[in-house]
């Protein structure tokens, strides 16, 4: 796999969770070592929806905090906040004026998140994955580590490279890949098997976040919606099944297993001792995580440090990069 370079972002808003974790932040970690990375605090995604400033400023320290516990290594990586590195923006607007409004119509998130006020939803939520397609292109990514809820705005993205491409008759742009890793690329809500888990869902029983004590973990997977049968013993037994392929793919991701090593394990148990283990599991992996981000929150001088050397590395890749991009649009 010829992987030249990496980027994906998070966003600033209420607390990482596990979805986070097992679609993207973990996977990040594995590929650190490998390939030339840049990951990105995404606060200008942030503030599609209104966000209270000194709680955005808190968030933007405390993802990092968490991305930097998870086990990314800002040697290794770049590691930055989004609005540090304005290029971003200025790229985004170009790809504002490349993008067409039908492609952003077909965009399901956008569906989702504005509901059915559409009329009353921010011009920035709607044009969100142009900015998102500005974050890759700007440092010509060729593939993103992201889970499976961001496919189709990766294909958005290709379709802007390639149009960009196209209309300039140049060969500039990447098409950039997704990489969707692991057994758990959709984490779904703990509480509503058809919804993914996200930071955004009101219910904090809908996901296990990061900062959860053990008490709180055992506490939300007790609660975890499930079936009345006992586990199956095969993977296509969850069939038809969301709740029960949900806790299956999130314990085989933590495990490093896949769904049928776990089903043959655990097949035929009822949920309530699945849960019990469950929970170990969970606390075990989320545990040193969350001792790592409070201490390092107890230093947010040095978090600062971290993002401001990460932002001069950006820009210094992004800015010939944009510088590029104008000549050959004619700004
Ligand atoms: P959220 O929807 O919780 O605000 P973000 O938009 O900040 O999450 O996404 C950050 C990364 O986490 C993205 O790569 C996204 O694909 C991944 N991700 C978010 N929610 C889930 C989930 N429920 N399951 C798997 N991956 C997820
Ligand atoms: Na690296």
């Amino acid at each position: 796999l010829s992987m030249n370079r990496i980027f994906s972002g998070v966003q600033p808003t209420g607390n990482l969770h596990l979805g986070n974790y097992l679609g993207a932040i973990r996977n990040w970690v594995r590929l650190q070592s490998d390939y030339e990375c840049l990951f990105c605090v995404v606060d200008q995604h942030a503030i599609t929806v209104w966000q209270d400033p000194a709680t955005l400023r808190h968030a933007i320290r405390e993802v990092t905090a968490g991305l930097l516990a998870a086990g990314l290594d800002p040697k290794k990586n770049v590691l930055f906040n989004q609005s540090t590195v304005p290029a971003h923006a200025q790229l985004a607007w170009v790809c504002n004026c490349v993008a067409r409004m039908g492609w952003l119509n077909r965009m399901t998130q956008f569906k989702e998140k504005a509901g059915k006020n559409r009329e009353n939803a921010s011009v920035g939520l709607f044009a969100y994955p142009n900015l998102m397609a500005a974050d890759i292109l700007i440092y010509k990514a060729t593939h993103v580590p992201v889970g499976e809820d961001q496919k189709q705005h990766l294909e958005l993205t290709r379709d802007i490279a390639q149009k960009f491409n196209n209309d300039y008759g140049v060969d500039f742009f990447p098409l950039t890949e997704p990489l969707i890793l692991g057994e758990a690329t959709r984490v779904m809500s703990l509480r509503d098997g058809s919804k993914k888990m996200s930071k955004s869902d009101e219910s904090d029983f809908s996901r296990i976040n990061m900062t959860d004590t053990a008490d709180t973990i055992a506490q939300k997977l007790k609660k975890a919606k499930t079936d009345p049968e006992p586990l199956p013993e095969t993977v296509e037994g969850l069939d038809g099944r969301p709740e029960a392929a949900n806790l299956v793919g999130i314990y085989a991701a933590l495990a490093d297993l896949t769904r049928a090593e776990v089903l043959a394990r655990v097949g035929g148990q009822p949920f309530s001792a699945f849960k019990n283990e469950l929970t170990d599991l969970a606390v075990s992996v989320l545990q040193p995580i969350n001792t790592e981000m409070a201490r390092l929150m107890a230093d947010p001088g040095a978090i600062d440090a971290v993002l401001r050397d990460g932002a001069e590395r950006a820009n210094a890749i992004a800015q010939p990069i944009l510088a590029d991009i104008y000549d050959i649009v004619g700004l």
